[in-house]
């Protein structure tokens, strides 16, 4: 139980050294009508990104995916998201890494912009109520620079501790504490935003949105002032055009 041994967690832990993927694993473990688990892996052989992405996820990495049965609405989905960001920049910081969120759910190293934490939510929703929910995160933390990508990095490579049961035992505790309440992700997210006040552009299913990101809406949206007024983008791929 190299990184979850000991984790205090007010969810079950499902830990495993190795997977395909801790999401897909958190989705088995909901259609046998599980609830309230936090899958962990020391490493995975099939981590899946977003947009149809692989993730690179050798040993030293931290792969965990929480299986929640919240009583919302569907549309509600985006909020744990970005308290799951809120969360893993927060373990980064105080490993003593300065990280900050790139909409929606990227963390990166503040300054150099490479990425050393991604998360990816799935769901199943009847029309009003989510029947289940897995936030998935995948935080390089004690991870060698060779085993990265050329534009990630790790908190062990930024210069941090790399302690992986710590970091996990700092994400399970914020993404606690923020209670999912938009009165509290929301300015926490705000906070460690690099994203907002940047010229970006967003590849959205319908479109390409262009312009200067000024803030973002509940449960998730990033809000563009473009030539043509505000637009609200729920989901998408952002680029952030210009160095901060
Ligand atoms: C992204 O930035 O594209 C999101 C990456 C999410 C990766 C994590 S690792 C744990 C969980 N299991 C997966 O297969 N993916 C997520």
């Amino acid at each position: 139980d190299a990184i979850a041994y000991g984790l205090d967690a007010p969810y079950a832990v499902d830990y495993h050294d190795r997977l395909p993927s801790t999401n897909d694993r958190a989705r088995e473990l909901a259609v046998e009508g599980a609830a309230d688990v936090l899958v962990v892996a020391g490493e995975q052989t099939g981590g899946r990104g977003r947009l149809d992405r692989t993730w690179n996820s050798p040993s030293g990495g931290v792969y965990a995916s929480l299986l929640v049965r919240p009583d919302r609405p569907p549309a509600h989905a985006p909020i744990f998201t970005l308290a799951a960001a809120v969360a893993v920049t927060r373990a980064c910081r105080e490993a003593g890494v300065d990280a900050v969120i790139k909409w929606p759910n990227d963390v990166l190293v503040a300054g150099s912009e490479r990425k050393l934490a991604g998360i990816l939510t799935e769901m199943e929703g009847e029309a009003d109520r989510i029947s289940w929910l897995i936030v998935g995160i995948g935080a390089n933390v004690d991870v060698a620079a060779a085993d990265l990508p050329e534009t990630a990095t790790s908190v062990r490579e930024a210069g941090g501790d790399a302690d992986r049961r710590r970091f996990c035992q700092r994400i399970v505790e914020t993404f606690h504490d923020l209670r999912l309440d938009p009165d509290d992700v929301l300015p926490a997210w705000r906070e460690y935003a690099v994203t907002l006040g940047r010229a970006v552009r967003v590849e959205t299913p319908g479109g390409v949105v262009e312009g200067e990101a000024v803030d973002v809406a509940f449960p998730g949206a990033l809000v563009v002032r473009t030539d043509d007024g505000e637009r609200t983008v729920h989901a998408g791929d952002c680029e952030h055009l210009r160095p901060a």
